[in-house]
């Protein structure tokens, strides 16, 4: 009797969560206009770890405080470290999902230097920063090169997870094969 009231109340919750997924997945296609931008997917393997060192030694190496953001966040895979381990540095991180800027915000909650905006990346002051963080997919990565053509700052560096930004000449290209995967990370640095 317990038994079959225990598999009941799983089977309920499954049920739930199932539905609460596809929900999600509805909303993510939505505002990613029907996948045109890439969906939150956290950085993971070599690639993550090797975005990290690039990122690491921008930060470490300035004798100012600078100004990093990432473009499209996500649950702060790659901000959240950073922001920890350096906050002379200020961190901004651009998100339009707002389940995962609810993860976000709540995680650096107790954390001064880093302000989660839920809105396009599009939109972001490109010029206002020292260093720009990105995992995105083809069509972002176009749209965003070609802003960042234009409105980078002298000195900018720019990582890019996977995705080469078109038009742009990168300084290294980072071998970051994971899981099998032939991945590499993009890094720029506008002269
Ligand atoms: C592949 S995930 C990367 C997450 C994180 N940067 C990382 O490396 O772990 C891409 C994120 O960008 C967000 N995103 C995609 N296009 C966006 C846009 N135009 N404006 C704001 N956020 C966007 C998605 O919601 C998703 O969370």
């Amino acid at each position: 009797m317990l038994a079959d009231v225990l598999l009941a109340l799983s089977a309920l919750v499954l049920m739930f969560v199932t539905i609460g997924l596809e929900l999600y997945f509805i909303y993510a296609i939505v505002i990613s206009k029907n996948c045109k931008y890439p969906p939150a997917f956290p950085s993971f393997g070599n690639m993550k770890r090797l975005s990290l060192a690039e990122a690491r030694k921008v930060l470490a190496e300035s004798g100012t405080p600078l100004r990093v953001v990432d473009l499209g966040c996500g649950t702060g895979t790659m901000l959240l470290p950073l922001a920890r381990e350096f906050p002379e540095h200020f961190f901004a991180g651009y998100d339009w999902d707002r389940f995962v800027t609810a993860i976000i915000r709540f995680r650096s909650r107790k954390m001064k230097n880093v302000e989660i905006i839920r809105d396009d990346f599009m939109k972001a002051d490109i010029a206002s920063y020292d260093l720009l963080l990105c995992f995105l997919d083809t069509k972002a990565a176009e749209d965003l090169s070609a802003e960042m053509k234009e409105k980078l700052k002298p000195g900018a560096v720019v990582i890019s997870n996977a995705f080469e930004l078109k038009g742009m000449v990168p300084e290294k290209i980072l071998d970051a094969k994971s899981y099998g995967m032939p991945l590499k990370v993009y890094v720029y640095k506008n002269k």
